[in-house]
């Protein structure tokens, strides 16, 4: 039954990190991967394809439910998942600013995220799944063995996202950047389905004054003390 399927959620505003985490711990315990995050990227580049308006909620709604969208495992840490939307690779269209832009007007909609839920409880497969979204703890997976909750100051994931950028020579302001990020967490957080906000039992991290590798340590040692609760209690 997939209700004996641990799921770990992992949840958390943007640029916390989230997406490495979960890369590793799927990778360190052999679970599946869902990055939530995508599929509504996903949703608002198959409207785009199909000329469906990014507000158009019945239409955009029933383009959701018959998505025809692969998720193929790669073995680069930075894309876990080769993503293929109507045979097509889509992988690096889903990561530009236009996608996160257009995946933030299609999230608020309820009618959408209703019409995903079916294709998000797909990834629960043996032997686990970690998840990675805003809601994951809170609506998805509301029986999710273990949540986590990973957060970082604005001002921090700005930094992040700007050393990310001016690495790869992505001419880029740390303010502006700063003020996005700002204005997504204001989105995300006070929109009326399903806002981001750590589950009432989710174990939250803030990660400003961490690196990747002591937030890993933090997230192994809590999902390896459920992960073994749970299997003390089935015996
Ligand atoms: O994590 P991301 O940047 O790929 O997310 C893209 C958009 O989707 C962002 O606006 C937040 C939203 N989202 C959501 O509403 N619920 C989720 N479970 C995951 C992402």
């Amino acid at each position: 039954m997939a209700e004996e399927i641990p799921v770990i959620a992992i949840d958390g505003p943007g640029g916390s990190g989230k997406g490495v985490i979960t890369y590793k711990l799927a990778a360190h315990l052999g679970f599946h991967i869902l990055d939530s995050g995508a599929l509504y990227r996903i949703i608002g580049l198959a409207a785009r394809n199909h000329s469906v308006e990014l507000d158009g909620e019945p239409a955009l709604a029933e383009l959701a439910r018959t998505l025809d969208v692969r998720f193929e495992p790669t073995q680069d840490p930075e894309a876990p998942l080769r993503i293929m939307l109507e045979g097509a690779d889509v992988t690096k269209a889903l990561r530009t600013d236009d996608a996160a832009r257009d995946a933030s007007r299609v999230a608020p909609l309820a009618k959408v995220r209703e019409s995903i839920g079916a294709l998000q409880h797909s990834f629960r497969q043996f032997p686990g799944l970690v998840a990675d979204g805003r809601d994951m703890g809170t609506v998805v997976f509301t029986d999710a063995v273990v949540k986590i909750y990973l957060t970082a100051s604005a001002e921090a994931r700005a930094e992040r996202r700007y050393n990310q950028l001016k690495d790869k020579d992505i001419g880029v302001n740390l303010h502006d950047l700063f003020e996005s990020i700002q204005a997504r967490d204001e989105r995300d957080m006070k929109r009326a389905v399903a806002p981001l906000k750590p589950a009432q039992d989710a174990y939250v991290i803030d990660s400003t004054a961490l690196d990747i590798d002591q937030v890993f340590a933090l997230v192994l040692s809590a999902v390896q003390e459920k992960l073994a609760a749970v299997k003390d209690k089935l015996g």
